[in-house]
């Protein structure tokens, strides 16, 4: 079956690099964009420049994420996370490479340093101008007590959850890390994703024509299997609940 290949795979590869979506916290609650009930299906995304621009777009940003909260304050590693960070403990991948935002490879095991995170983290917010950390509390007392979402202490610019928007540049340094380590392994895993957001999408394309092998596992189809070495077309948490270890 696809996930014996796979073990196989897996047994033969000194470096596998594992690059997830959206699609890997689903078994912990977390709702993905584009399956149905995913966000992008409830939800149109709030741009960047509308984020800047407006203060209506700012607050509804913010209200979006204080919906959220219990859901991501409850989220749990799955399998898949498990699985992943098993692999990361065995020495047969040195980072992660992911779409999320959701924190939950960092709790599964992986040192945060490790997590090439893609598309920011939602635990936190930044400052858009000076970059200046601040946690959601503080945000969310601000905003209660304002009725508006709350500007940055220091230069005034509007705080936004630390995630990448559309519209917004890449992380430069997340952006460099992630083309290194597509390039440098021999087994690139792209779980969980559709694969239609660019640049991230670039990235198991990018390992398969520097020579690595490409597993897509994902339970619908996406843009990239006609390249894949192998497609698992199940359930994530099914097909990665045999790799996880102790
Ligand atoms: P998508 O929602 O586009 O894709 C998630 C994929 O995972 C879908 O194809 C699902 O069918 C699949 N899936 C969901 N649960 C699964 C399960 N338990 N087992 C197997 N497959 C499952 O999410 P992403 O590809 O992560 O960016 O989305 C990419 C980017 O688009 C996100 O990072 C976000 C979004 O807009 C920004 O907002 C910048
Ligand atoms: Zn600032």
């Amino acid at each position: 079956s696809g996930v014996e290949q796979l073990g196989n795979m897996i047994a033969e590869a000194a470096c596998i690099v594992p690059f997830t979506g959206a699609g890997i916290s689903t078994e912990c609650g977390i709702p993905d964009f584009r399956s149905p009930g995913g966000l992008w299906t409830r939800n149109r995304p709030i741009a960047f420049d509308e984020f800047v621009a407006s203060a209506d777009a700012r607050a509804e940003a913010w209200r979006r994420r204080f919906a959220m909260e219990a859901t991501f304050a409850a989220a749990k590693p799955g399998r898949g996370h498990r699985a992943l960070a098993s692999l990361y403990k065995a020495g047969k991948t040195p980072a992660i490479i992911t779409q999320n935002i959701d924190n939950l490879h960092q709790a599964s095991g992986f040192r945060a340093d490790d997590v090439v995170e893609l598309h920011g983290n939602t635990t936190y917010a930044r400052c858009i101008g000076c970059g200046h950390a601040y946690d959601l509390p503080w945000v969310k007392a601000r905003f209660e007590e304002a009725g508006s979402a709350p500007d940055c202490t220091i230069c005034d610019e509007p705080v936004k959850t630390a995630t990448i928007s559309f519209g917004q540049a890449m992380p430069e340094d997340a952006m460099r890390r992630a083309t290194e380590l597509a390039q440098h392994c021999d087994l690139f895993l792209a779980i969980g994703s559709s694969l239609v957001v660019w640049p991230a999408a670039g990235f198991p394309l990018m390992a398969k024509n520097s020579g690595a092998k490409l597993v897509i596992i994902n339970n619908e189809p996406t843009e990239q299997d006609d390249v894949a070495d192998l497609v698992i077309r199940h359930d994530i948490g099914e097909a990665l609940g045999p790799f996880v270890g102790n």
